[in-house]
């Protein structure tokens, strides 16, 4: 069963390792267009929030919403599934690396086409994330409840009026430790930091964790890290299953 509170309780270094990404945040904010008011929806610490506009957030945990920095817009605790805000009220609603964790998904669309005209979605498509190197060192991560029955890009259609699906492509320096954002720097993987920033890695027990960064240690000082994905780390940019999804009524 996924927890709208689980932030609360692995959200401690969220700060440290997340950090939006300049380029990333272009290609959200160009599909988020001129809207003036929009609804961040699992807001989190307030990342890839436009800073031009109104921007209400919506968030569970207390714990992120008490990250946000200063300057940034109001945000409200609730969840997705039950937005607290009249039909239309909002020209926007953005969610970003967010859906994965709702309990409800599909009743969280059906919200977010009920409070704006236009969604823009930031998430990852699991038919190309699950393919991830890292995946083979801790393969239990996809038997969390945050990895279980994943709508691809094209099944958010089932609820809303898609326009367009683009695959973002992750730079190699990405800026926002994210699930995959280190494809290409294998060593940040065995960083306390770093895994606890991500939500496939900080949901394991301990003793799963350890498992598997001892095997990617042993792998990058032999080198066979090097010799089966060493290619990785000269590439500026990867498509590593990112995707922005736009929908209008
Ligand atoms: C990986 S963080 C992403 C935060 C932010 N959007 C970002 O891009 O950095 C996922 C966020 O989704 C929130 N969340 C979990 N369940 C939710 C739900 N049912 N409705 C809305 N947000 C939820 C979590 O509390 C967490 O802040």
């Amino acid at each position: 069963m996924r927890d709208p509170r689980l932030y609360d309780s692995i959200s401690s270094t969220y700060t440290d390792t997340r950090h939006a990404d300049g380029r990333v945040a272009a290609r959200i904010h160009e599909a988020i267009r001129s809207g003036e008011r929009v609804i961040n929806i699992g807001a989190g610490t307030g990342n890839y929030e436009p800073h031009d506009r109104l921007v209400v957030a919506v968030e569970p945990s207390s714990e992120m919403i008490s990250k946000r920095p200063p300057g940034t817009g109001p945000a409200v605790q609730a969840v997705a599934e039950a937005l607290p805000f009249r039909t239309n009220f909002f020209d926007v609603a953005m969610a970003t690396l967010t859906l994965h964790h709702w309990q409800d998904r599909r009743q969280g669309l059906i919200e977010m086409r009920r409070v704006a005209p236009r969604q823009v979605i930031f998430l990852f498509d699991p038919a190309e994330t699950y393919r991830f190197w890292a995946i083979d060192y801790w393969p239990a991560a996809l038997s969390l409840p945050s990895e279980q029955a994943l709508p691809t890009p094209n099944d958010l259609a089932e609820v809303l009026n898609l326009i367009d699906v683009q695959a973002v492509a992750i730079p190699i320096d990405c800026s926002d430790g994210f699930g995959t954002a280190y494809w290409g720097r294998p060593e940040a993987y065995l960083d306390r930091d770093v895994q606890q920033g991500m939500s496939w890695l900080a949901q394991l027990p301990r003793s799963v964790l350890a498992e598997g960064s001892a095997r990617l240690d042993a792998d990058l000082r032999s080198g066979v890290w090097d010799r089966r994905h060493g290619h990785l780390r000269d590439l500026p940019e990867l498509d590593v299953g990112y995707r922005l999804v736009t929908a209008q009524e």
